[in-house]
C-alpha cells in the first residue's frame, strides 16, 4: 500500500465489499450512448463509475500530415487527452507524457480489430477526451474508442472493450476507482476483442504472484463481457 494513506482508505475491503459497496468482481455502473456528437463521423460516450470520456471519429478521410500517409492501408491516429476539469488539479492543456504514452496503446488496443487495409493511403482521426477521472482512463477510453469506430461505419474484426484488474488490501478486484488506485497496491489495465479474445492491451504497475496474474487475468476476461453487451446495446439503440 502507498504511504501517507488517509485513514479512511486504510481499509479498502471491509467484509467482502469495497468502499463504494461493490463486490471484488463487480464493475462500476458503466453507461454507454453512442451518436453524441453530431459534427463527427462517429462517437460514443462513456461513464464507469465517475470516470466519463467522449470519443469522436473523423474520416476515413485524405490523409493528413501526408508524409504519414500509408499507400497500403488506411492510417489509425489516436489523441488522448484529460480536460483540464477532468480533475481537482487543473490538467495543463495540451500534450504530456502520460497523455501521449496512452494514446500510443489506445491506438495499439484497437487498430488489430479495423479492416485498415480497405482504405489505403486515407487516414482515421480518433481523439478520445477525458471530462472527469476516477481512475481507468485509458480502459474507459479504449472502450469509448471502439464504440465511436463501430459507429463511423468502419469495418470492424470485433469491438475491443477494457478495464483494470487490481490488487487492494492484498485481495484481486475488478475496475478500480480513484481512491483503489491511489491507495491499492496493484493495478493492471486490460482490453480484449470480443470475437477471437485477443488481448490488445496489457499494462501493469505494482506486483502480483503468478497464481495471482493467472486469476487476475481470468477476472478481467470475465469482466469485461457484460461490457461488450453495453457496447453493442448502445449501438443497436442508435439504429433503431
Ligand atoms: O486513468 P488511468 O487509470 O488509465 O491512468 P493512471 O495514469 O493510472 O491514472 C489513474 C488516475 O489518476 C486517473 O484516472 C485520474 O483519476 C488520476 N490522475 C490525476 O488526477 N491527474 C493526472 N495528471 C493523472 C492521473
Amino acid at each position: 500500500m502507498a504511504s501517507n494513506v488517509p485513514k479512511k482508505y486504510e481499509k479498502l475491503v471491509v467484509g467482502g465489499k469495497r468502499l463504494d459497496g461493490r463486490k471484488l468482481d463487480e464493475l462500476r455502473p458503466t453507461k454507454i450512448e453512442v451518436g453524441i456528437i453530431p459534427s463527427a463521423d462517429g462517437s460514443a460516450y462513456v461513464e464507469v463509475g465517475k470516470t466519463k470520456v467522449m470519443a469522436a471519429v473523423h474520416g476515413p478521410r485524405e490523409m493528413f500530415p501526408r508524409h504519414m500517409m500509408n499507400e497500403d492501408r488506411a492510417v489509425l491516429n489516436v489523441r488522448y487527452a484529460m480536460l483540464p476539469f477532468s480533475t481537482s488539479d487543473r490538467i495543463r492543456p495540451g500534450p504530456s507524457r502520460r497523455s501521449n504514452e496512452i494514446s500510443k496503446v489506445a491506438r495499439h488496443a484497437l487498430e488489430s480489430v479495423i479492416f485498415l487495409e480497405e482504405y489505403p493511403t486515407m487516414g482515421i482521426n480518433l481523439t478520445l477526451d477525458v471530462i472527469q477521472a476516477d481512475a481507468g482512463t485509458r480502459a474507459t477510453a479504449i472502450t469509448a474508442g471502439a464504440v465511436a469506430l463501430a459507429h463511423a461505419g468502419i469495418p470492424m474484426k470485433g469491438l475491443v472493450a477494457a478495464t483494470a484488474i487490481g490488487k487492494i488490501n492484498g485481495k484481486l478486484a475488478v475496475d478500480l476507482d480513484g481512491p483503489e488506485d491511489n491507495f491499492g497496491d496493484t493495478d493492471m489495465p486490460f482490453a480484449m476483442v470480443s470475437t477471437n479474445k485477443d488481448i490488445t492491451l496489457l499494462q501493469m504497475d505494482g506486483d502480483f504472484t503468478p497464481d495471482e496474474f493467472k486469476e487476475a487475468l481470468s477476472m478481467a476476461k470475465k469482466a469485461i463481457e457484460p461490457i461488450f453487451e453495453e457496447q453493442r446495446k448502445a449501438l443497436l439503440r442508435y439504429h433503431e
